[in-house]
């Protein structure tokens, strides 16, 4: 149905029909994140044609729909399961398909210890179990420490450790208390302006050298969450030595140590969870987004022995429900099937060149960075101070958007880039053209 076309297009956006819609929606919609005023009226693959016809290349919801914009293979599962069951009470009763895909997702985390599997809907909610599952095994451990710019959600436990914008914390105080922030392992920004390798990785040893024996009493840190790569963040990619230092402190204190996977994880990086280029293990991991390829279903696969010892401690109700098991069975199967997580590094590797080559003939352009197909362009007033130009990423955007390509921001000036996984060479090179044109315009 669907067909990517040269030359690169002018859209007028919206159009007609798309200003119907946006002012209706805008009439009844809460206030969230709309970013470009596309109006959506079906997508396959990596294409989305909006209601007056614009077809647009979607490099956006690989974040979430990992396999493709519905996936064939994916839609047969649900539309197979809807006829079987939509919904029994999984926390509540058994069912065949949520023993196997827990058990999938157990063989899926790479862990020393015994796993357990909490399903859910969202990235927040994942992370709200972690919260409570590390609180409910530790009691007398009251505090957490997350980072600066970090995401792990919008509800008040999550909220409370996300910190990437500051409308996202605003007037949303107080948080919930004795949750402390470290700057991020941001070597393009270094918060402590030193430059790697030389600080000796500062940034993780100052947890023990200087907060644990000022600020925090480590016995009192039930978690400490770490994105493996920060998403919202800006896409930044810790040195390697970060994570194993952050880990081997959360293992000597007795904190747990919860790798936030929502988004750089299910292949994305090159490697099923972004966590296995560190070569370190969690003791819980929270998982969303391209778990269930654009179906609502997330899940907190933990260390057996941080399990709820207590029935009611922790439940929902939509946790495993019937099509969002479904999609994830589906997801899981399609992924191995068609190699997914190989083909996210090995185009990754085409797609990095690629802007490389754009880096250098743009001095705009600080930064690029990234692993697999998760990969950010930093925009920079000038290279040498590198100071962050969001007004010059805000047109490059919106450029990309009248061209036809669907790029999303994210840190203070970048542009992030994650094509579903089933993206293919022809349309990489169909993005870094009109990203290069927009460039040229902006
Ligand atoms: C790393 C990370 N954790 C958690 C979340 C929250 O996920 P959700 O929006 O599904 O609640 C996000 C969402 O962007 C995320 O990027």
């Amino acid at each position: 149905m669907l067909e990517t076309s040269p030359p690169i297009p002018t859209y007028d956006i919206p159009g007609p029909e798309g200003r119907r819609v946006v002012a209706a929606e805008s009439a009844t919609v809460t206030t969230g994140t709309k970013t470009a005023p596309i109006v959506v009226k079906r997508a396959s693959g990596l294409l989305v044609e909006d209601v007056d016809g614009n077809v647009f290349l979607d490099f956006t919801s690989g974040m979430v729909a990992a396999t493709g914009h519905s996936h064939p293979k994916v839609a047969e599962a649900i539309a197979e399961q809807a006829e079987r069951w939509l919904f029994i009470n999984s926390p509540d009763f058994y069912s065949p398909l949520q023993a196997e895909v827990a058990e999938r997702l157990v063989r899926l985390v790479p862990g020393l210890h015994s796993k357990k599997v909490f399903l859910c809907n969202s990235g927040t909610e994942a992370n709200e179990a972690a919260i409570k599952a590390t609180r409910w095994n530790k009691p007398t451990r009251k505090r957490l420490i997350a980072f600066i710019g970090a995401f792990h959600g919008r509800t008040m436990g999550a909220n409370s450790m996300t910190a990437s914008k500051i409308a996202q914390r605003a007037r949303f105080t107080p948080n919930m208390p004795d949750v402390h922030h470290l700057p991020y392992a941001t070597c393009y920004r270094c918060p402590y302006k030193m430059t790697y390798p030389n600080c000796d990785i500062w940034c993780a040893r100052i947890l023990e050298e200087l907060y644990f024996k000022q600020l925090i009493p480590p016995d009192e840190v039930s978690a400490i969450f770490v994105e493996p790569i920060q998403g919202e963040g800006g896409y930044i990619v810790p040195p390697p030595e970060w994570v194993p230092i952050i880990r081997d402190i959360a293992s000597r204190y007795g904190i747990a140590y919860v790798d936030d996977e929502v988004q750089a994880g299910m292949g994305k990086t090159g490697k099923m969870l972004a966590i296995e280029h560190f070569g370190v293990t969690a003791n819980c991991t929270s998982l969303g987004k391209a778990l269930g390829s654009g179906v609502a279903v997330a899940a907190t696969v933990l260390d057996a022995d941080l399990d709820f010892g207590e029935q009611g401690a922790h439940s929902n109700t939509f946790g495993g429900n019937g099509i969002a098991l479904a999609a994830a069975k589906a997801t899981l199967d399609v992924m191995e099937e068609e190699r997914l997580v190989e083909r996210a590094a090995e185009l990754g590797g085409y797609f990095i060149a690629k802007l490389r080559e754009l880096q250098e003939r743009f001095v705009a352009i600080g930064d690029v960075r990234g692993k697999g197909l998760m990969l950010a362009v930093d925009f920079v007033t000038d290279r040498a101070s590198r100071t962050p130009d969001p007004a010059f990423r805000d047109r490059v955007l919106k450029r990309c958007f009248l061209h036809g390509l669907m790029l999303l921001p994210c840190g203070f000036s970048a542009l992030r880039f994650t094509p579903a996984l089933v993206v293919d060479r022809t349309q990489i090179d169909r993005a870094v053209d009109i990203l290069e044109r927009a460039i040229r315009e902006a």
